[in-house]
C-alpha cells in the first residue's frame, strides 16, 4: 500500500505577522488506505491545529506557514477557497470533539446529516437519507427510521456524537478525522461510542483514519509509530 495521506513538514504559526509563535514545528507523517494513525499528547500541544491541516484549515489568528499536506494527489495545504469547498466533507470529514457545537441546534438532524451529500451532488435525497438511517443502524442508534427527524436538544450526548460520526461518512470520504470524539462523555458512554465507530469504520475498507487523543485515550486498534510526528512545544 502506498502512502494515501502524506503530511510532511507541516508548520503552523500563530500570531501576527513578524512576531508570530510557531505552534506546530514541521510534522511529518503519513497513513495508508484502510488504516488508523492515532495522533496522541498533551492539551496544547497541537493535535487539533494539525487534524484542521488536513481540511486545508487553519484557526482564525494561525496559519499553515510551511510542509505540505497530501490526502491522495491533493496537496490541501495548497488549495485556494473553491478547491477547499470541493474536498471537505466529501474527501475529508472531520469528527468534533464537541457534536452539540457541531449540530445547529434549531434545524432537524437528518438535515444535518445529509447536508453534505447534498451539497457536493454525490446522491439524491432519496439515497442520502436512506443512507443515513443506514449509518444510525450500524452506529447502533436507537429507532434509526426515525431518530433522524428529532432536534440535536432531544438526544443524549453519545447518540449526538454518534449522529455526527454518520454525518461524517454519509460520502464515504477517503480520510475521516476523529478529533478526541469522546472527551465529552462519560467514560460508559465513551466505550460504547469507540466500539460504535470501530464497527463503522470497519464496514467501510477504503478509508484511513486519523484519531486524535489524549495520552492514555488511545484504543489498540491504532497504528503507533514513534518516528511519526515530532515533540511539538517550544521549538523542542
Ligand atoms: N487562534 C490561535 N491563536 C494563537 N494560538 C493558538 C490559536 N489556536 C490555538 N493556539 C495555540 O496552539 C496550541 C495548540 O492548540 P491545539 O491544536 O488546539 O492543541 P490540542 O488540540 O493538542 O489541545 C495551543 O498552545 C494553543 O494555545
Ligand atoms: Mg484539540
Amino acid at each position: 500500500m502506498t502512502a494515501h495521506v502524506n503530511v510532511e513538514k507541516l508548520r503552523v504559526e500563530a500570531g501576527p505577522q513578524g512576531q508570530a509563535k510557531t505552534i506546530v514545528h514541521d510534522v511529518s507523517f503519513t497513513l495508508k488506505r484502510g488504516e488508523v494513525l492515532a495522533l496522541i499528547g498533551e492539551s496544547g500541544s497541537g493535535k487539533t491545529t494539525i487534524a484542521l491541516s488536513l481540511l486545508g484549515y487553519a484557526r482564525p489568528g494561525c496559519r499553515i506557514s510551511g510542509g505540505a499536506v497530501h490526502v491522495g494527489e491533493d496537496n490541501m495545504a495548497a488549495m485556494n477557497a473553491a478547491q477547499l469547498a470541493d474536498v471537505r466533507g466529501r474527501k475529508v470529514a472531520y469528527v468534533a470533539q464537541s457534536a452539540a457545537a457541531a449540530f445547529n441546534p434549531s434545524r432537524r438532524i437528518m438535515e444535518q446529516v445529509i447536508e453534505s451529500a447534498l451539497m457536493h451532488g454525490v446522491m439524491s435525497r432519496g439515497q442520502a437519507e436512506a443512507k443515513a438511517i443506514d449509518l444510525f443502524k450500524q452506529l447502533s442508534l436507537p429507532s434509526p427510521q426515525t431518530i433522524g427527524r428529532r432536534y440535536p436538544h432531544e438526544v443524549s450526548g453519545g447518540q449526538l456524537q454518534r449522529l455526527m460520526a454518520a454525518m461524517a461518512l454519509i460520502c464515504e470520504p477517503e480520510l475521516i478525522i476523529f478529533d478526541e470524539p469522546t472527551t465529552a462523555l462519560d467514560v460508559t458512554t465513551q466505550v460504547d461510542v469507540l466500539k460504535a465507530f470501530k464497527d463503522v469504520s470497519e464496514s467501510v475498507q477504503h478509508y484511513g483514519s486519523l484519531c486524535v487523543s489524549r495520552l492514555g485515550r488511545c484504543g489498540p486498534d491504532c497504528r503507533s509509530d514513534p518516528g511519526a510526528a515530532k515533540r511539538q512545544g517550544d521549538g523542542k
